[in-house]
């Protein structure tokens, strides 16, 4: 058992079992990108050990960039604003291939993806190291998933609880008590 600020959790997937996704992720990345000089972009925070772990196996010539979405409250309206910070390049014509760390909506992505498209890639892919499938409200299409798992939080790997537990190297579940 591990305790995050007031939450218990405990091991869900080992680091080795990333660490081989990461691999075959990466391999057929390799594969499907070459000659296609892409941009992997990596949504911040929750991805960058997964941005990292992934880049580092890629051979192809390749870019990477950073992005972060912000949520905050319109004052003028009830629901929450999404604003996608940091593209700072273009991406007109040019392939890009998504690097996030959980899909649990599908909000966040479907956001990114909207406002990317606007840009004219010439195409986007997209990798999320985890997906919960049965809290996924917005239909996406994901072209890589390292694991898909059953609708609880987890930490872990970069994933955080009011911003502790991205240091452990294995996805941690969290438990009732
Ligand atoms: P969505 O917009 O509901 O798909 O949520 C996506 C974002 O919510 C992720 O990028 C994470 O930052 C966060 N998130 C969703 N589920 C979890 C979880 O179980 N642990 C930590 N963060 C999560």
């Amino acid at each position: 058992m591990v305790e995050v600020l007031d939450l218990k959790f405990k091991e869900l997937i080992s680091a080795e079992e990333i660490q081989a996704r990461v691999d075959d992720i990466s391999n057929q990345l390799n594969t499907k990108y070459e000659g296609k000089n892409p941009i992997f972009l990596g949504i911040l925070n929750g991805s960058f050990l997964f941005i990292a772990d992934i880049f580092k196996k890629l051979y192809i010539p390749c870019e990477v960039s950073f992005l972060k979405v912000n949520s905050y409250q319109n004052t003028s309206s009830t629901g929450k604003m999404k604003e996608l910070i940091g593209l700072n390049q273009s991406i007109e014509g040019r392939h890009i291939v998504i690097l996030e760390d959980i899909v649990d909506t599908g909000r966040t992505l479907d956001f990114i993806l909207k406002t990317l498209e606007i840009h004219k890639p010439a195409s986007i892919s997209v990798a999320t190291l985890l997906h919960k499938p049965e809290a996924t409200l917005i239909p996406i299409s994901l072209d890589y998933v390292g694991f898909e798992i059953q609708n609880q939080f987890v930490v872990g790997y970069g994933l955080d609880y009011n911003g502790f537990g991205r240091n452990s190297s294995s996805i941690l579940i969290k438990v009732d008590d």
